[in-house]
Protein backbone atom coordinates (compact mmCIF):
# COMPACT_ATOMS: atom_id res chain seq x y z
CA UNK A 1 0.00 0.00 0.00
CA UNK A 2 1.09 3.44 -1.05
CA UNK A 3 2.04 5.77 2.44
CA UNK A 4 0.56 8.77 0.70
CA UNK A 5 -2.60 7.03 0.56
CA UNK A 6 -3.12 6.40 4.09
CA UNK A 7 -1.22 9.54 5.61
CA UNK A 8 -4.16 11.20 6.98
CA UNK A 9 -4.68 8.62 9.25
CA UNK A 10 -1.10 7.30 9.65
CA UNK A 11 -0.25 11.09 10.66
CA UNK A 12 -2.41 10.79 13.68
CA UNK A 13 -0.68 7.45 14.80
CA UNK A 14 2.13 8.53 14.01
CA UNK A 15 2.13 11.65 16.23
CA UNK A 16 0.70 9.54 19.25
CA UNK A 17 3.54 6.82 18.98
CA UNK A 18 5.80 8.47 16.28
CA UNK A 19 8.66 5.83 18.07
CA UNK A 20 8.27 2.59 18.72
CA UNK A 21 9.97 0.78 21.36
CA UNK A 22 10.94 -2.28 21.80
CA UNK A 23 8.14 -3.31 23.78
CA UNK A 24 5.90 -2.68 20.46
CA UNK A 25 7.98 -5.08 18.11
CA UNK A 26 6.42 -8.82 18.44
CA UNK A 27 9.10 -11.23 18.89
CA UNK A 28 8.30 -14.54 17.41
CA UNK A 29 7.10 -17.25 19.34
CA UNK A 30 9.16 -20.48 19.57
CA UNK A 31 6.59 -22.30 17.07
CA UNK A 32 5.62 -19.08 15.22
CA UNK A 33 8.23 -19.08 12.74
CA UNK A 34 5.90 -21.24 10.45
CA UNK A 35 3.39 -18.04 9.26
CA UNK A 36 6.43 -15.94 9.34
CA UNK A 37 6.55 -16.18 5.46
CA UNK A 38 8.30 -18.80 2.51
CA UNK A 39 11.36 -20.25 4.60
CA UNK A 40 13.63 -20.39 1.67
CA UNK A 41 16.43 -23.31 2.35
CA UNK A 42 18.32 -23.90 -0.61
CA UNK A 43 19.61 -27.30 0.29
CA UNK A 44 19.27 -29.40 3.44
CA UNK A 45 22.88 -29.78 3.26
CA UNK A 46 23.67 -26.26 3.47
CA UNK A 47 21.87 -25.87 6.82
CA UNK A 48 23.71 -29.11 8.07
CA UNK A 49 27.20 -27.14 7.02
CA UNK A 50 26.80 -24.01 8.50
CA UNK A 51 25.79 -25.59 12.47
CA UNK A 52 29.47 -26.98 12.24
CA UNK A 53 31.17 -23.72 10.67
CA UNK A 54 32.80 -21.71 12.77
CA UNK A 55 30.24 -18.69 13.91
CA UNK A 56 32.62 -15.46 12.53
CA UNK A 57 32.19 -16.80 9.15
CA UNK A 58 28.60 -15.03 9.94
CA UNK A 59 28.18 -10.99 10.52
CA UNK A 60 26.55 -10.66 14.12
CA UNK A 61 22.51 -9.49 13.65
CA UNK A 62 21.38 -6.27 12.23
CA UNK A 63 18.29 -4.60 13.86
CA UNK A 64 16.96 -2.77 11.03
CA UNK A 65 14.45 -0.07 10.08
CA UNK A 66 13.17 1.24 6.91
CA UNK A 67 12.46 4.91 5.70
CA UNK A 68 9.85 6.33 9.05
CA UNK A 69 9.72 3.03 11.20
CA UNK A 70 7.20 1.63 8.91
CA UNK A 71 9.32 -1.69 8.49
CA UNK A 72 11.89 -3.85 10.68
CA UNK A 73 13.64 -6.81 9.75
CA UNK A 74 16.63 -8.79 11.61
CA UNK A 75 19.49 -10.08 9.14
CA UNK A 76 22.24 -11.74 9.47
CA UNK A 77 25.09 -12.34 6.74
CA UNK A 78 27.46 -15.84 6.22
CA UNK A 79 29.67 -16.91 3.85
CA UNK A 80 30.64 -21.03 3.99
CA UNK A 81 32.97 -23.04 1.76
CA UNK A 82 32.28 -25.96 -0.31
CA UNK A 83 34.54 -27.87 -1.73
CA UNK A 84 35.21 -26.23 -4.91
CA UNK A 85 33.22 -22.58 -4.18
CA UNK A 86 32.17 -20.88 -1.87
CA UNK A 87 28.57 -19.51 -1.09
CA UNK A 88 27.08 -16.21 0.47
CA UNK A 89 24.06 -17.38 2.85
CA UNK A 90 21.66 -14.65 4.49
CA UNK A 91 19.73 -15.25 7.59
CA UNK A 92 16.53 -13.13 7.77
CA UNK A 93 14.14 -13.10 10.26
CA UNK A 94 11.41 -11.49 12.59
CA UNK A 95 10.49 -9.59 9.61
CA UNK A 96 7.52 -6.91 10.17
CA UNK A 97 5.42 -3.98 9.65
CA UNK A 98 3.74 -0.98 11.40
CA UNK A 99 0.04 -0.18 11.38
CA UNK A 100 -2.09 1.08 13.46
CA UNK A 101 0.45 1.75 16.77
CA UNK A 102 1.05 -1.78 16.59
CA UNK A 103 3.94 -4.19 14.53
CA UNK A 104 2.98 -7.15 12.92
CA UNK A 105 4.70 -9.94 11.30
CA UNK A 106 4.92 -9.92 7.24
CA UNK A 107 2.92 -13.32 7.05
CA UNK A 108 0.80 -13.19 3.89
CA UNK A 109 2.32 -9.65 2.82
CA UNK A 110 5.49 -10.53 0.42
CA UNK A 111 9.07 -8.92 1.23
CA UNK A 112 11.77 -8.60 -1.60
CA UNK A 113 15.80 -8.12 -0.73
CA UNK A 114 18.69 -7.63 -2.51
CA UNK A 115 22.26 -7.46 -1.68
CA UNK A 116 25.44 -6.29 -2.87
CA UNK A 117 28.74 -6.14 -1.55
CA UNK A 118 31.93 -7.21 -1.70
CA UNK A 119 34.69 -9.58 0.03
CA UNK A 120 37.24 -6.64 0.32
CA UNK A 121 40.40 -7.63 -2.00
CA UNK A 122 38.77 -10.64 -3.15
CA UNK A 123 35.24 -10.41 -5.08
CA UNK A 124 32.06 -8.77 -5.27
CA UNK A 125 28.60 -10.66 -4.88
CA UNK A 126 25.43 -9.86 -5.39
CA UNK A 127 21.96 -11.35 -5.23
CA UNK A 128 18.20 -11.15 -4.40
CA UNK A 129 15.37 -13.48 -2.91
CA UNK A 130 12.26 -13.15 -0.92
CA UNK A 131 10.84 -13.94 2.82
CA UNK A 132 12.47 -15.58 5.60
CA UNK A 133 15.12 -18.06 6.68
CA UNK A 134 18.43 -19.07 5.14
CA UNK A 135 18.81 -18.42 1.62
CA UNK A 136 22.07 -19.08 -0.44
CA UNK A 137 21.70 -15.96 -3.09
CA UNK A 138 25.23 -15.83 -4.51
CA UNK A 139 28.00 -18.91 -4.92
CA UNK A 140 31.47 -17.76 -5.67
CA UNK A 141 32.49 -20.23 -8.36
CA UNK A 142 36.33 -18.96 -7.73
CA UNK A 143 36.67 -20.08 -4.15
CA UNK A 144 37.64 -17.62 -1.71
CA UNK A 145 40.97 -18.42 -0.07
CA UNK A 146 41.26 -19.35 3.63
CA UNK A 147 41.94 -16.04 5.75
CA UNK A 148 40.37 -13.56 7.43
CA UNK A 149 38.52 -10.50 5.15
CA UNK A 150 36.79 -7.38 5.88
CA UNK A 151 32.95 -7.75 4.14
CA UNK A 152 30.62 -5.17 3.11
CA UNK A 153 27.58 -5.28 2.55
CA UNK A 154 24.48 -3.27 1.31
CA UNK A 155 21.00 -4.47 1.96
CA UNK A 156 17.82 -3.05 0.13
CA UNK A 157 14.47 -4.99 1.43
CA UNK A 158 10.51 -3.85 -0.03
CA UNK A 159 7.76 -4.71 2.18
CA UNK A 160 6.35 -6.28 4.13
CA UNK A 161 2.98 -4.52 3.97
CA UNK A 162 4.53 -1.43 2.58
CA UNK A 163 5.79 -0.30 -0.50
CA UNK A 164 9.56 1.05 -1.98
CA UNK A 165 8.62 4.41 0.62
CA UNK A 166 9.55 2.67 3.30
CA UNK A 167 12.14 0.11 2.57
CA UNK A 168 14.87 -1.02 4.65
CA UNK A 169 18.21 0.16 2.84
CA UNK A 170 20.96 0.05 5.28
CA UNK A 171 25.04 -1.36 5.37
CA UNK A 172 26.96 -2.95 7.12
CA UNK A 173 31.01 -3.46 7.54
CA UNK A 174 32.41 -6.83 9.52
CA UNK A 175 34.94 -9.76 8.58
CA UNK A 176 34.82 -13.07 8.42
CA UNK A 177 37.00 -15.77 8.86
CA UNK A 178 36.99 -18.67 6.09
CA UNK A 179 38.49 -21.76 6.36
CA UNK A 180 40.13 -23.74 4.17
C1 LIG B 1 20.55 3.07 -0.61
O1 LIG B 1 21.40 3.95 0.08
C2 LIG B 1 22.58 4.26 -0.65
C3 LIG B 1 23.49 5.06 0.26
O2 LIG B 1 22.79 6.07 0.92
C4 LIG B 1 22.20 4.97 -1.91
O3 LIG B 1 23.34 5.30 -2.67
C5 LIG B 1 21.30 4.08 -2.75
O4 LIG B 1 20.85 4.76 -3.89
C6 LIG B 1 20.10 3.62 -1.94
N1 LIG B 1 19.37 2.60 -2.69
C7 LIG B 1 18.09 2.71 -2.98
C8 LIG B 1 17.53 1.62 -3.82
O5 LIG B 1 17.40 3.63 -2.59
Amino acid sequence: MQLSSLFPTLLLVACAKAIPTDDNIAKTPADGQSDAGPVNVPALESLADAKMEASSSCSGWNDWYGTGRWTYTEVQFCFYQRSDSTVAVVNQREAQYYWGAAWYYARNYPFSWNIEGTIVTQSDFEGSGDGSGPTQYYVFTEKVPAGTYSVSVNYHQVGPYWEADAAINESAQFSIVLGS
